[in-house]
């Protein structure tokens, strides 16, 4: 099964940006430990990020056809974007949002997520970790839709 892993807008910077708030870990750590519990998993991913909506909507569509579920850190769109979820309504599988902060302990703003009216399940501030959570509960899903 194939699941898509989709970063937005800065998490390009993970390990540079704000380490106290993000980490150290780098992208490219983390698409390496998502690559790694997928197979665990028996999933096939496509790990993606980009600065960009339309990339970011065009990736949606593209999971729509091709996928069987996504997990998803909207990063700084989730808290203004109506296209992007939009574009997760469009999609009939189970969409997992992970932030890697506490968005609720942070600034006001970040503490709603439009993403979050279409998401089965919503992780943050368990780090990086909350990718490996959502790719774990996102097969189970897949195997088990109604527990
Ligand atoms: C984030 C939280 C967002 O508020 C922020 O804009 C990000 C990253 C997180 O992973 O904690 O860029 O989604």
């Amino acid at each position: 099964r194939t699941v898509f892993v989709l970063n937005g807008p800065n998490l390009n910077l993970l390990g540079k940006r704000e380490p106290h708030i993000y980490g150290h870990e780098t992208l490219a750590d983390v698409e390496a430990e998502c690559r790694r519990v997928a197979g665990e998993l028996s999933l096939d991913i496509r790990f993606h990020q980009t600065n960009a909506e339309f990339q970011l909507i065009d990736w949606i569509h593209e999971a729509r056809e091709q996928a069987a579920g996504i997990v998803i850190n909207p990063a700084a769109f989730s808290h203004y974007s109506v296209a992007v979820l939009d574009a997760l309504k469009a999609c009939s599988f189970p969409i997992l949002e992970v932030h890697i902060s506490n968005i609720h302990q942070r600034e006001e703003f970040r503490h709603h997520s439009f993403v979050s009216h279409v998401a089965a399940g919503v992780i943050c501030g368990f780090g990086t970790q909350g990718y490996v959570f959502a790719l774990q509960r996102l097969a189970r899903l897949l195997a088990k839709p109604a527990t």
